[in-house]
């Protein structure tokens, strides 16, 4: 099946922004880790990163119509700000799971909300890079 990774903003900049919250992977170091693991286990997987939240929205619609079985998300700062993205996972009606590098409960006030987890599957946060591979593992048992 077809699995698609979605990214938000900065997350561009892995391996360089806040490394000591974020780790020394890069996003590329991280996709290519799990499409390996996805493709071993017999699925495909695709990775989208963008800065502006109307991509998001329209990749999130598109996986829709694209054969798209579950999703990965890690929306980054529109965690705790989109309803957009939020209505848009809520209207393709696939399952995903939540993502998160860092633990966001142990951070700042702000990002103690998230407008994604009562409709997510599942959330992974706090393991840093490992919280795709854990979530990735969660979706590849529930294909
Ligand atoms: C993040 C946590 C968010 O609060 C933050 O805005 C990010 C990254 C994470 O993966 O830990 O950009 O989603």
């Amino acid at each position: 099946a077809k699995i698609l990774v979605l990214n938000g903003p900065n997350l561009n900049l892995l391996g360089e922004r806040e490394p000591g919250i974020y780790g020394r992977a890069t996003l590329a170091d991280i996709t290519a880790r799990l499409a390996a693991r996805a493709e071993a286990a017999g699925h495909a997987l695709e990775s989208f990163q963008s800065n502006a939240e109307h991509e998001l929205v329209n990749r999130v619609q598109a996986a829709r119509l694209d054969g798209t079985a579950f999703l990965l998300v890690n929306p980054a700062a529109f965690t705790h700000t989109s309803v957009a993205l939020r209505d848009a996972l809520a209207a393709v009606a696939l399952p995903f799971i939540e993502v998160h590098l860092s633990n966001p409960h142990a951070r700042e006030p702000f990002r103690h909300t998230s407008y994604f987890s009562d409709i997510a599957t599942g959330v992974v946060c706090g393991f840093g890079a490992d919280s795709y591979a854990y979530a990735l593992e969660a979706a590849i048992a529930r294909l």
